[in-house]
């Protein structure tokens, strides 16, 4: 053969090779781009000894970004799990106003320059940012649903995060619902029972979002919070439904099962509410039921 003419295959097999490296290229960019769009998400749960109660961070890596949703103890136990992750933590969250123990949220949020986030109307003592009902939350990609769930306390918030899990809390648990009695001022029986209808309707609510939901609380068995909470802290909204005896209730028995068989308050609850409260000051904690 002519060796020019093979000197012109060779050069068009070459050309074929670069042709087809570069459609390589072009398609793992390609489907790096689509997957790049399927939702992903840095999320972790903490669960702490102490108080038996559970932290979580929800991040976006995409962005870099992230949230700490009731934080408890030490800001370095959540700067390193961010850091770890290459994230920022840009939101940090208390559901509500804890009774059990220090929230560690106003620490933390000071420490990545941050304005600590609660339900609105928290009547507590420093600047924080308000959630209300229906608010969303961006966290990069990730997108928090702000659910205003009363009844525990008057501001509490459940937190969807997108449409595929919720962090319930107190008021949801695995197995139990949050309590209603948790407050400074003492409470007559007529109160009690506006806060735990408060409970149910805001429960109700949670019922209603897909059996598929998964349920993340804010405690876990051996917190004070509750009557009778499972150890397992993950669970789904078709399995609280199926095996949660306080759901299966109807209104009337679900208030005179909130007012039987209180748990005793949890240790130094008089202290740790002040503190996380802000202000030391009594009043500024729940006022008359129709704030609940
Ligand atoms: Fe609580």
């Amino acid at each position: 053969m002519p060796r020019v003419l093979l000197s012109v295959i060779r050069e068009r097999v070459l050309f074929k090779r670069t042709l087809d490296k570069l459609k390589s290229v072009e398609q793992d960019t390609r489907v790096r781009r689509v997957f790049g769009k399927v939702k992903r998400v840095i999320f972790r749960q903490f669960l702490h000894e102490q108080h038996s109660c559970a932290s979580y961070l929800i991040g976006c890596p995409s962005r870099g970004v992230a949230a700490i949703v009731d934080p408890q103890g030490e800001p370095s136990e959540y700067l390193s799990a961010t850091e770890q992750h290459g994230l920022r933590i840009i939101e940090v969250i208390d559901s509500h106003v804890h009774a059990d123990h220090l929230s560690g949220a106003r620490e933390l949020a000071e420490r990545v320059g941050a304005t600590p986030r609660l339900g609105a109307g928290a009547d507590v003592g420093f600047d924080h940012n308000p959630l209300s009902d229906g608010d969303v939350v961006e966290i990069g990609n990730r997108r928090i649903r702000v659910i205003h769930t009363p009844g525990h306390t008057p501001e509490h918030v459940c937190l969807l995060v997108d449409d595929w899990f919720v962090l319930t809390g107190d008021t949801l648990f695995v197995g139990d619902v949050g309590r209603v009695d948790l407050t400074l001022q003492e409470a007559d029986d007529d109160e009690l029972r506006i806060r735990a209808k408060r409970l149910y309707g805001s429960l109700q609510r949670l019922l209603g979002l897909p059996d598929e939901t998964e349920v993340y609380p804010g405690h876990y068995a051996g917190s004070s919070c509750g009557r009778g909470m499972d150890g397992k802290a993950i669970s789904t909204i078709g399995r609280e439904i199926r095996t949660n005896r306080a759901l299966s209730l109807d209104l009337e028995d679900f208030v005179a099962f909130q007012l039987s068989d209180v748990p005793p308050l949890p240790d130094d609850f008089d202290h740790i509410k002040r503190a996380n409260l802000g202000s030391g000051d009594p009043k500024k904690e729940h006022t008359p039921s129709d704030r609940i």
